[in-house]
């Protein structure tokens, strides 16, 4: 029997919270960072369970659970109890959050009272935020670390002539790259870059010294992050290329449902086995209590 090397750790070691500075290692040793969305507590154990880095409780919450069209009507009270609810969930991974549309634009005292909302309710390791460098400085200042997001930033999508990969011209590349060097030096600690040609990505990655997280962005980035309900076919509708499939759960849970219905119309749901029993005793005791509807007389082991 060979005995294992001292130094190893056993397989069922519990996993250490993932911290900024274990980011940054893990982006010095080009080990791969893996981030998804979680929006309730069932998501967030599962991908908790799933070994994932970073978490975010992105504004997506917004088409993804509340049945907006878009990310830009969700409130800030809305996605702190989506987001307390995911920390309910969490150990390890780093716990972001999305401040939405209109929570952190108007100046940095409206941006620093946001964040320390989703830090001090919702428990949130950092918070991510698109564009605005200034205001990413604030909240870095007033101690909260901040993750910042270029490229298709669907906040302002129409701004930005919709749903479109962004960087596909000279200037527009030039620009993306402009916006992710001015939130690494307003001290964003990550970056994420959505919608962008993966060679453009490449080109800007050679002046990166945070760890970036790509959806649509290529190769390159050193981790990558997709939507849970894309990701697991929850959402099986129009998704954009990037988005990649890896399971069909909204399958599984209709025909869960539909399983379901059909047993309760065909009574074969409940069973035996999905019933409480009571003590025969007991039920004749309670039975007798009971005034027997009108025109009834009910004897032991009678039905009811
Ligand atoms: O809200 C979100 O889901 C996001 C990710 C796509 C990065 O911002």
């Amino acid at each position: 029997m060979s005995t294992p090397p001292r130094h190893e750790q056993p397989q069922d070691a519990p996993r250490r919270p993932v911290t900024l500075t274990k980011l940054a290692e893990m982006r010095a040793l080009g080990e791969p960072i893996v981030m998804v969305t979680a929006y309730d507590h069932p998501s967030a154990k599962a991908v908790e369970a799933a070994g994932v880095d970073i978490v975010l409780v992105g504004d997506s919450a917004a088409n993804n659970v509340l049945g907006y069209t878009d990310t830009v009507p969700v409130t800030v009270d809305e996605l702190l109890m989506l987001t307390a609810a995911v920390r309910r969930g969490l150990r390890t991974p780093l716990l972001v959050g999305d401040l939405p549309f209109g929570s952190y634009e108007a100046s940095d005292e409206q941006a620093i009272q946001t964040a320390h909302r989703f830090v001090k309710e919702a428990g949130c390791d950092a918070v991510k935020l698109e564009g605005s460098p200034e205001r990413a400085r604030a909240i870095v200042r007033a101690g909260v670390p901040v993750m910042g997001h270029v490229g298709l930033t669907p906040q302002t999508a129409t701004a930005l002539g919709g749903y479109r990969a962004q960087g596909r011209t000279a200037q527009r590349a030039l620009d993306v790259t402009r916006d992710a060097l001015d939130l690494q030096d307003a001290g964003c600690f990550s970056i994420v870059f959505e919608a962008i040609p993966a060679a453009v990505a490449d080109a800007i990655m050679e002046r990166m010294e945070v760890p970036v997280i790509g959806i649509g962005a290529g190769a390159s980035t050193d981790g990558q992050v997709l939507v849970f309900h894309d990701l697991l076919g929850i959402y099986d509708g129009h998704s954009p290329r990037f988005a990649k499939r890896f399971a069909s759960v909204k399958e599984e849970m209709v025909a869960g449902v539909r399983a379901y219905a059909e047993e309760v119309r065909a009574g074969t749901f409940p069973a035996a086995e999905h019933t409480y029993s009571i003590d025969p005793d007991e039920l004749e005791r309670y039975r007798a209590t009971l005034v027997p509807p009108a025109g009834i007389a009910w004897g032991p082991g009678e039905e009811m």
